[in-house]
């Protein structure tokens, strides 16, 4: 062998090794398009039947997590950081992990300063993440809606924009069944 050619796969190597370091595990594949720092500074929008609507900015930031190989599962961490326009407070920021199983079921878990852990789960898909309540946990102390349903919805509408929409029930609204829209904001791809 010369030199030339155990250089060049010396280099081929690096090469290929960085790549497949740098690619996302097969489960996260569906979610890549989520994957970034997305910016909603102004045009969020709260409204419900028993709180003055109010506009929000909200700052979402969801990369890839380290995986622990004693438990071998790939997730993408999961931050969203919310403040009020209309009222100067800051609003709940929720910390948490998303995954996709074998199925290509998305779940979404997550802590919340409102004292909240949330799993929320569905499909996998490019372009549109649709996620409903599967469980709900409370601290003693919070002081916060009776949830009883939700579903966010996570769509990109363009190469930069992305929309998530939530919708909620509570123990007492709607009266009847179904979810009515909590809060819709629009982000900009940041990073
Ligand atoms: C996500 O993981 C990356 C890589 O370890 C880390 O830098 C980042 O702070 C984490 N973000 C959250 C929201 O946990």
């Amino acid at each position: 062998m010369n030199l030339k050619c155990c250089l060049r796969s010396l280099i081929l190597g690096i090469l290929l090794e960085n790549f497949v370091l740098a690619e996302l595990p097969d489960n996260l594949k569906k979610l890549e398009w989520i994957i970034g720092k997305w910016e909603g500074q102004f045009h969020g929008k709260v409204r419900w039947p028993t709180i003055p609507t109010m506009t929000y900015g909200e700052i979402l930031t969801i990369a890839e997590a380290p995986v622990a190989a004693a438990a071998g599962i790939s997730f993408l961490n999961y931050s969203a950081v919310s403040w009020s326009h209309s009222t100067k407070d800051h609003l709940h920021d929720e910390w948490g992990y998303l995954g996709v199983n074998r199925n290509g079921v998305a779940t979404l878990m997550t802590t919340g300063n409102n004292g909240f852990n949330k799993i929320e789960e569905g499909p996998a898909q490019y372009g549109l993440l649709v996620l409903d309540l599967k469980e709900i946990g409370r601290i003693s102390f919070s002081r916060d809606l009776p949830v009883k349903n939700l579903r966010r919805t996570f769509r990109i509408l363009d190469s930069k924009h992305m929309e998530q929409v939530l919708d909620m029930q509570t123990d007492t609204h709607p009266k009847y069944d179904g979810t009515q829209e909590h809060a819709r904001i629009i982000y900009e791809r940041v990073a």
